[in-house]
């Protein structure tokens, strides 16, 4: 049954007191919600922001750093998140507020929330252009499949990027269908979206695996992504990994609260996360087992890659396919399915972080909620689509002025690193201020405030085990120092997790 009937979120049914019980939406099962909470995490982040870092990072030694980030700090995260929202069963402003009441700090931790829906709001925006260029290489491919592969010009994809009216249209097409899933509600929309979109992506990154095991490539790819080589690896390489550990399990972003709030008391959120994590670190490498075989099979391609996060997927990728790999006609399209799949279940959930407050907090149908957040959610992505192109004002703008000296210039360093532009700021702003203030508040709030009773309670483990021993000692201290330590090099101006 279609969500779309009911005037709220919620069925009511009536109790044997004769009590109306406000039922709220939910998962049909764990698998759905597993392969939900995947697809959110499963993203463009995966597939476009680890291979490039993790090259940038040399390889080997970074990947394992990563793989000790995503047990130690961004699972115990992830429980955390799910379990604060299926304690509340609503949406992640609500949830901080209503858990919050009884502790310290009482409802003010609200603020929390807030942070996390202003993030997904945000990062929804500007990830949807970019899903929209992943559209426009989708056609491209599709184009060259059938008609032949034409050579482009070296300026195409800045004429692209500055072509606002069809940067506008490709965004509105993905926003469009990320609205349509949404519209739908949570059993009905996104998990029976995810049900279909994941098998498929796993389905398409098996293929594509299979695939790279013919290039020439293949060997040394595999031990520059396995093989440690801990000399190369910089100062930098633990925030990084730290960083992209948050951003690609969907952290910090309201979204694992607000799809928690929609789980059964008896589903197991421990259990449940590893899976996502796993999924989601899997898809990570795998990302990788596909990338580097190319580019160590054509070594000319690799000044292409570095000096741009977009050069690798929209600008070196797709030709590629056409001259020099066989059966690139087929694998070109495939390869870029699979990332709008993957930006596709990622946008659904950042919209639902947005309509869920809606909902629950203002008493929205989940129609009106859905087409007010896309339309107003949308205006920011025109803004974005209008940053791209550099001669435009959006492109420059600085959030304290542009002036190039004096107090209001060095807010903008502090603040935004001197980063100019629409798109530049927004994910700027997200990546180093918004997602890790809302993670640390999430550890201290559940490491420290929070009952140690209701942990045992929701995630059933039992008084005085190991697991949540572990589970108390990470978000007490280890969580929390860690991201202490990315808030202080943001400060410092030691890194940058854009
Ligand atoms: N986790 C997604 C990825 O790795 C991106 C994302 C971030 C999605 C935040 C939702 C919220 O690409």
């Amino acid at each position: 049954m279609s969500d779309l009937q009911g005037s709220v979120d919620v069925a009511g049914t009536v109790g044997q007191d004769g009590v109306v019980h406000v039922v709220r939406n939910r998962w049909s099962s764990t698998r759905g919600f597993v392969l939900a909470a995947a697809g959110s995490a499963v993203g463009v982040g995966n597939l476009w922001k680890f291979p490039y870092i993790t090259w940038e990072n040399n390889g080997g030694a970074f990947v394992l750093m990563y793989l000790l980030c995503v047990p130690l700090i961004g699972l115990p995260i992830m429980v955390a998140e799910l379990m604060l929202g299926r304690r509340a069963q609503t949406n992640a402003v609500s949830t901080m507020e209503s858990v919050g009441a009884s502790v310290v700090g009482g409802r003010n931790w609200r603020f929390v929330g807030w942070l996390g829906v202003a993030g997904s709001a945000t990062i929804l925006s500007y990830i949807i252009v970019i899903a929209g260029w992943a559209v426009a290489s989708f056609f491209q491919c599709v184009s060259w499949s059938i008609n032949g592969y034409t050579p482009q010009p070296p300026d195409a994809f800045p004429q692209f990027m500055a072509n606002t009216g069809l940067q506008i249209l490709l965004s509105f097409l993905f926003m469009a269908a990320t609205v349509l899933i949404v519209i739908r509600g949570i059993s009905s929309g996104i998990e029976s979206a995810n049900r279909w979109l994941m098998p498929a992506l796993f389905g398409f990154i098996l293929i594509m695996v299979l695939y790279m095991l013919t290039l020439d490539g293949f060997g040394e790819a595999m031990t520059f992504l396995f093989a440690p080589r801990f000399g190369e690896l910089s100062d930098q390489a633990i925030l990084e990994a730290m960083g992209q550990s948050f951003f690609s399990l969907s952290l910090g972003m309201a979204i694992m609260i607000t799809y928690g709030s929609y789980l059964r008391p008896e589903q197991s959120i421990p259990r449940a996360a590893t899976v996502i994590v796993g999924m989601d670190t899997l898809v990570a490498i795998l990302a990788c087992v596909i990338l580097y075989p190319i580019i160590f099979t054509f070594p000319e391609i690799k000044s292409s890659i570095s000096g741009s996060t977009t050069g690798m997927l929209f600008i070196t990728l797709p030709p590629l396919f056409y001259t020099k790999l066989s059966g690139g006609s087929l694998f070109g399209p495939l390869f870029y399915l699979l990332v709008l799949f993957a930006a596709l279940s990622s946008s659904i959930s950042l919209l639902e972080a947005v309509v869920a407050l809606l909902i629950d907090r203002f008493k929205y149908t989940r129609l009106k909620a859905t087409l007010v957040s896309s339309f107003v959610l949308f205006i920011g992505t025109i803004l974005v689509a209008f940053s791209l192109d550099p001669s435009n004002i959006l492109a420059q703008v600085q959030v304290f002025g542009t002036s190039e000296t004096g107090f209001l210039h060095n807010l903008n360093e502090i603040f935004f690193r001197g980063k100019t532009g629409v798109m530049g700021i927004a994910d700027h702003l997200v990546a180093n201020w918004f997602l890790p203030i809302t993670g640390l508040c999430t550890t201290i709030f559940v490491g420290w405030v929070l009952d140690k009773k209701i942990l045992i309670e929701e995630l059933g483990f039992a008084e005085g085990s190991m697991y949540l021993l572990g589970f108390r000692i990470i978000m007490r201290f280890v969580a929390p120092l860690a991201i202490l330590y990315v808030l202080y090099s943001v400060i410092a101006g030691t890194a940058d997790f854009t």
